[in-house]
């Protein structure tokens, strides 16, 4: 499929927040292989992307960026547009979303004309659905469609992989707590992920019903059961109020984990997400801001308004402004993962787990810095190492499409580190 496409990444919705982080990115890894930029950046308008080529030309210092990329326009609301930017491409990088309302016709342009399609969503809802609907298809065609490559969901996906892998025998479970820092400056979110959150919220009762359309039989429990915590309780582990991770991770872990027990024939590993929330403080101004949340999410009105006024109602940790290059610099994201299992010889159906591993999986900034390097490498990796790839194509996760790869390494050396403690 490579060779005789013009371009090795197309950047779609390169004009976007996200989008032109991920150029600048893919700009930074072709220089440093010291290879001609095959790259080409998509979107609807023509002007808004030759704005983005200037601001990335001139961030990353290098003019010639405007001549060696090329600009695609293709619009989701036009078939024929994505068709031909998809026929163009080895992989498009697809930064167009909320997923919900623009992904699929990006994925089925891309199944049908043979790209490569990676994306960063973070919405079970659309992930779940392109498996459901194009997973035959994209097999057939040698395709590959992997969902959720930025920070949701590679660095726990992953993770736990990087878990498994690091432990001494049959690891059964993981917990993993995320924790976020941010400089003197504070942190941030873009618009783009408030809507997606806005609308995901809305539709989560829809999950359910999706779920039962795949008919398939629940996860073998392998070990002893791993415990559920409350909705709200102190972590010894991380030393802060804690609740569960209410992100696409979980959804994205047990899809890897199915496909490895299933496809492989590999234990599946349990796995539980938390994130910390601070201290007394934060989680009053959290309850009070997720009940607003929850309330105003069910209303159509109520979803107006806080797709309207996203800075008011995250107490200013969104905004259609997006992160300051500072609060970027000064963010920084780190997964504790608590491990457990069952050393050689131990048989996990008899007694408790008899051994612990605990490992991290670090990194900068999450939205805007690790997204767009976790996106350029799965993509590289597409790229670089066909071999290693489930052996068809098809819908997938970042950890069952990347198990076999090098993708780990590859991230640990552009500044996502994987460690054991
Ligand atoms: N997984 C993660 O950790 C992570 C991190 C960051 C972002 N994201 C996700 O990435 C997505 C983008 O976020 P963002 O903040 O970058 O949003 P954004 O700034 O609003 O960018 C959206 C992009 O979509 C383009 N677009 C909208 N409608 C289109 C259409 N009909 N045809 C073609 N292009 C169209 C926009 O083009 P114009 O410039 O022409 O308007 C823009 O380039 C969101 O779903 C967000 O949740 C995920």
């Amino acid at each position: 499929m490579s060779s005789e496409r013009r371009y090795d990444l197309v950047v779609f919705g390169a004009s976007g927040f996200t989008g032109r982080f991920v150029l600048e990115e893919a700009a930074r890894c072709a220089a440093e292989a010291g290879r001609e930029l095959r790259c080409a950046v998509a979107g609807r308008s023509k002007t808004r992307l030759e704005n983005t080529l200037s601001e990335a030309a001139k961030s990353l210092g290098k003019p010639e960026l405007k001549e060696e990329v090329d600009i695609i326009v293709a619009d989701v609301n036009d078939p024929e547009s994505l068709a031909a930017m998809c026929k163009q491409a080895v992989i498009v990088l697809n930064c167009v979303g909320p997923y919900r309302f623009y992904g699929e016709p990006v994925v089925k342009a891309c199944v049908e004309n043979g790209a490569h399609c990676v994306d960063i969503s973070g919405e079970p809802q659309f992930l779940e659905t392109m498996q459901l609907n194009y997973d035959a298809q994209a097999a057939d065609k040698g395709v590959y469609v992997v969902g959720s490559c930025g920070f949701d969901s590679i660095p726990a996906d992953m993770g736990v992989l990087y878990t498994r892998d690091q432990f001494k025998g049959t690891l059964t479970a993981v917990e993993s707590f995320l924790t976020t820092s941010t400089g003197p400056e504070g942190g941030c979110i873009h618009d783009g992920t408030w809507q997606s959150a806005v609308y995901g919220f809305a539709n989560s009762s829809k999950l359910q019903s999706l779920r039962k359309k795949f008919g398939q039989k629940p996860l073998p429990v392998v070990g002893a059961k791993i415990k559920n915590r409350s909705a709200l309780f102190y972590s010894d582990e991380i030393q802060q109020y804690t609740i569960p991770f209410m992100g696409a991770d979980p959804s994205v872990v047990k899809r890897t984990q199915r496909f490895l027990s299933e496809e492989l024939h590999e234990t599946p590993v349990q796995y539980r997400a938390y994130v910390g929330v601070g201290g007394v403080s934060s989680v009053i101004k959290l309850l009070f801001a997720g009940m607003m949340f929850w309330f105003l999410v069910k209303f159509s009105f109520g979803r107006k308004l806080l797709v309207k006024f996203p800075e008011f109602f995250s107490f200013g940790y969104c905004s259609k402004e997006g992160p300051t290059q500072k609060q970027m610099e000064g963010s920084s994201f780190r997964f504790a993962n608590f491990g457990e299992g069952y050393t050689e010889g131990q048989d996990p159906s008899e007694g408790k787990p008899n051994a612990k591993i605990r490992t991290l999986v670090q990194g900068p900034e999450a939205g805007y810095v690790a997204t767009p390097i976790a996106m350029v490498q799965a993509a590289i990796t597409i790229l670089s190492e066909p071999e290693s790839l489930p052996k068809k194509g098809g819908v997938y996760t970042p950890g069952a499409a990347f198990a076999k790869t090098t993708l780990i390494d590859r991230l640990n050396k552009h500044g996502i580190h994987f460690s054991v403690i």
